[in-house]
């Protein structure tokens, strides 16, 4: 049965090659001082910010640049990038980058006129904003997060070794998105597969939560079947249009709130992956498909008809004679076989995590109750043991 529930969405999306077309009629909604948010330089390499740029200039706007923001963007980041944009006095923060551009550009948002620490306010104790809350547009260049149409922002505190997400309500989306398929083009492989399992699973957490026959369950399974077949394509022809474009696009979906509604979602190996990242800062959708496997073989009988209709409908395993148990199996077995053919990290060890970091790694992680067991610590300690 689905629960009550409030669907909206404030994000308006540009989808497509001529998508950057419609930022000069977006900027004309704001003031004169745009704030531009991006990363590590490769806008500049691919000729993006070149692009932009230009079109600030014609839309006769003071540009301030707040560049170099790192993957898993950190706290200390954010409180230089909080004093840049109430310096500049900015009207419109621009984020031309990834999920951690934009998350970054939102945590600046909500930041730049708090009068407190807004790691302990947003990230420590949850608060929602009381002060005024700059507006944000996005250029996605980089697939997975769903940041372009939603409210998260995951910060990263090296010193404290936490890694949180504060999931803003709808006056922190971003007001506008860019998304031309093209302009993913260039992200390196091993970036375009991590950001596929990101999508990958933030659809599994939601779909692995809950008993009732909900057509969330129905819409998640179609966009899982679209990204295992754009993905397959992706992963051996990285240029082709059809795929990234149907990949951006489910990104956009796994993760803008729709799903969600009415049902109870998991969320467990986001946790655990978080935790992960603080430790290491490794690639955000390795640390998922690194502890996957363990987590989903680890619950699969506490929700065992979940399973079994993600083994039928998602990956077609034939039930003749076999027993639910053996169908469930049988579909993580074709999530691993998928999982190696596009080339995602496996486990932990590879990310960097040694037996000395478990502890630390499990006292790191938030467990939740939505999914099918509520893990304890040492279940977590079991997962990650698994995962090495
Ligand atoms: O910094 P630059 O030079 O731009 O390079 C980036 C970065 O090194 C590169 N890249 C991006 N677009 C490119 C490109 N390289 C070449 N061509 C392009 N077109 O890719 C690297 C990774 O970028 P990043 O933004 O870090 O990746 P992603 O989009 O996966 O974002 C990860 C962050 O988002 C958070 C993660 O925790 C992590 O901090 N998440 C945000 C969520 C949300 N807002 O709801 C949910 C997610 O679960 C996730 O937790
Ligand atoms: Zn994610």
């Amino acid at each position: 049965m689905l629960g009550n529930f409030t669907y909206s969405n404030p994000t308006r999306l540009y989808f497509g090659k001529d998508a950057l077309e419609n930022l000069k009629t977006e900027l004309k909604k704001y003031g004169k001082n745009v704030l531009l948010i991006y990363g590590g330089g490769s806008i500049k390499r691919t000729g993006l910010y070149d692009k932009i740029i230009y079109i600030l200039q014609e839309a006769e706007k003071n540009v301030f640049e707040d560049a170099g923001v790192m993957p898993n963007p950190t706290v200390e980041k954010l409180y230089e990038g909080a004093k840049r944009a109430k310096a500049c006095n900015a009207d419109l923060l621009l984020a031309v980058g990834g999920g951690s551009v934009i998350d970054y550009a939102k945590a600046v948002a909500v930041s730049a006129h708090c009068e407190e620490d807004p790691w302990d306010k947003y990230y420590l104790r949850f608060e929602e904003p009381t002060c005024r809350i700059l507006p944000i547009g996005s250029v996605l260049t980089m697939v997975g997060t769903g940041s372009e149409m939603n409210g998260g922002a995951v910060i990263t505190n090296p010193d404290q070794k936490l890694k949180i997400g504060h999931v803003f309500g709808e006056n922190v989306f971003p007001k506008f998105s860019i998304l031309n398929p093209e302009l993913t083009f260039t992200v390196p492989k091993y970036q375009m597969v991590a950001g596929i399992f990101d999508i990958m699973s933030h659809i599994m957490e939601q779909y692995f939560s809950g008993e009732d026959d909900n057509t969330s369950d129905y819409i998640m399974e179609g966009l899982m079947r679209s990204l295992i077949h754009s993905s397959r394509i992706a992963a051996k022809d990285p240029l082709n249009y059809e795929a990234r474009s149907n990949i951006m696009w489910i990104s956009t979906w796994a993760l803008n709130t729709l799903v969600a509604k009415g049902k109870t979602t998991d969320w467990m190996v986001h946790m655990i992956g978080q935790s992960i990242g603080a430790y290491t800062d490794a690639t955000h959708g390795m640390t998922l498909s690194s502890v996957s496997l363990a987590y989903y073989r680890y619950i699969l009988k506490d929700g065992l008809h979940q399973f079994k209709k993600f083994a039928l409908n998602v990956w077609n395993v034939s039930p003749d004679q076999k027993s639910d148990e053996a169908i469930a199996l049988e579909g993580l077995e074709a999530m691993e076989h998928w999982m190696k053919e596009i080339g995602l990290v496996l486990n932990i060890t590879e990310l960097g995590v040694t037996e000395e970091l478990l502890d630390g790694i499990v006292k790191g992680t938030l467990s939740m109750d939505g999914g099918y067991k509520k893990l304890t610590s040492s279940d977590i300690l079991e997962i990650l043991k698994r995962s090495m």
